[in-house]
């Protein structure tokens, strides 16, 4: 199944939950939020059934994203399901961290095989500024009980804030070694909650690969592929992801769709609006036959239109209109 620019269906990104227990300057900055109404949420009998449909169609791969997915009640049992849906090669999860001590070990029991976990800083205090929470020792706790639990692949997230984290690059690179995680560098997106953003707040991919050879030297890039980071080789073997979904955006490789935790279907992460499956699917409809129906429609190419608005570009969406369509929040569509 191919989109109108040629591009399969591979990914499917699950936001299970819109709500988060950290409040990250870039993603969530406002005092107050709407969450969805929970009688919206899908279940885990919906969820699977839409993973069951897209996997007919071609994606192999999951990921459970949020707000904070491990918020969601019962997630194991969620990944129970989803492993025994045939077809699917990969089932992930991106989480903060902050509930991972406890839960690591049950995730990777029910089948969950890649996790990635947000770290924007080492520093305690920086990490109370940029989360709004004193949880680091919480997060670090987290990563300790995912590198024992067994997964086949942990990663770090950090987005790079200009004068906010970019010197801590190389021992967030240290660290990831430490603790046998792939450290990215994600540049920062003016998407969603990012009400603050400006170009001048982002480090570009070249100004973090700056950052990394100033401390390890030459740094050899790796081969793109469909996901959003490249690759690339430090000289002692260490690989790092860049991120460039802002500078250089993957748009013309995207195969991801992403469903938000009330059942919008999402084929952009910068779309306006979405696919509202949640009433076809409790009217008894075919979840195969609507995401064939949207994905046969799909011209979107959301970062690449942002890049070309060049230093004029501001926030997507301003704080006024994410309060009136929470569905436009990063925390609602899955980062
Ligand atoms: P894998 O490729 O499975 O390792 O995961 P990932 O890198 O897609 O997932 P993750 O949740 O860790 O996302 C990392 C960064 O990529 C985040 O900052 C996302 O917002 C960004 N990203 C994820 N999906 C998209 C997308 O569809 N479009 C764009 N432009 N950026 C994305
Ligand atoms: N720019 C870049 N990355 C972001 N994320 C959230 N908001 C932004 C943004 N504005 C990241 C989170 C998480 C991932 C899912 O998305 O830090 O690692
Ligand atoms: Fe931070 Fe992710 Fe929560 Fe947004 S959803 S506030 S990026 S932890």
């Amino acid at each position: 199944m191919r989109d109108l620019l040629n591009r399969p269906l591979r990914s499917l990104r699950l936001s299970v939950t819109d709500r988060c227990n950290l409040r990250c300057r870039y993603c969530m900055p406002e005092a107050h939020y709407e969450w969805l109404p929970r009688e919206n949420l899908l279940s885990f009998e919906e969820l699977t059934a839409v993973v069951d449909a897209a996997a007919g169609l071609g994606a192999d791969r999951v990921r459970l994203t949020g707000g904070e997915p491990l918020l969601r009640r019962d997630l194991p049992a969620l990944l129970r399901r989803l492993a025994a849906v045939e077809g699917l090669r990969d089932l992930a999860l991106t989480t903060n961290g902050l509930l991972l001590a406890d839960l690591a070990a049950p995730l990777a029991a029910a089948g969950l095989r890649r996790i990635t976990v947000s770290l924007d800083t080492l520093s305690p205090e920086r990490y109370r500024a940029l989360t709004g929470r004193d949880a680091l020792p919480r997060v670090l706790a987290g990563l300790e009980a995912a590198a024992a639990a067994g997964f086949a692949e942990l990663k770090l997230n950090t987005v790079v804030l200009a004068g906010q984290n970019d010197d801590e690059l190389p021992s967030i690179v240290a660290f990831a070694k430490e603790i046998g995680a792939e450290p990215r560098f994600i540049e920062y997106m003016d998407v969603g909650g990012a009400t603050s953003w400006t170009p001048g707040a982002v480090v570009s991919r070249e100004g973090i690969l700056r950052r990394l050879e100033a401390a390890f030297g030459p740094v050899e890039a790796l081969a793109k592929t469909s996901a959003p980071a490249q690759r690339h080789r430090l000289l002692d073997g260490t690989v790092v992801g860049v991120i460039a979904s802002t500078t250089d955006p993957f748009c013309a490789r995207c195969d991801r769709a992403r469903l938000t935790a009330d059942g919008v279907l999402f084929t952009c992460l910068y779309a306006r609006s979405g696919i509202p499956l949640r009433d076809a699917l409790r009217r008894g409809e075919d979840p195969a036959a609507l995401l064939r129906a949207a994905w046969s429609r799909r011209t979107d190419r959301g970062a690449e239109e942002r890049l070309r608005l060049g230093r004029s570009r501001l926030p997507l969406a301003p704080a006024s209109a994410l309060r009136e369509d929470p569905h436009l929040e990063m925390h609602t569509r899955g980062g």
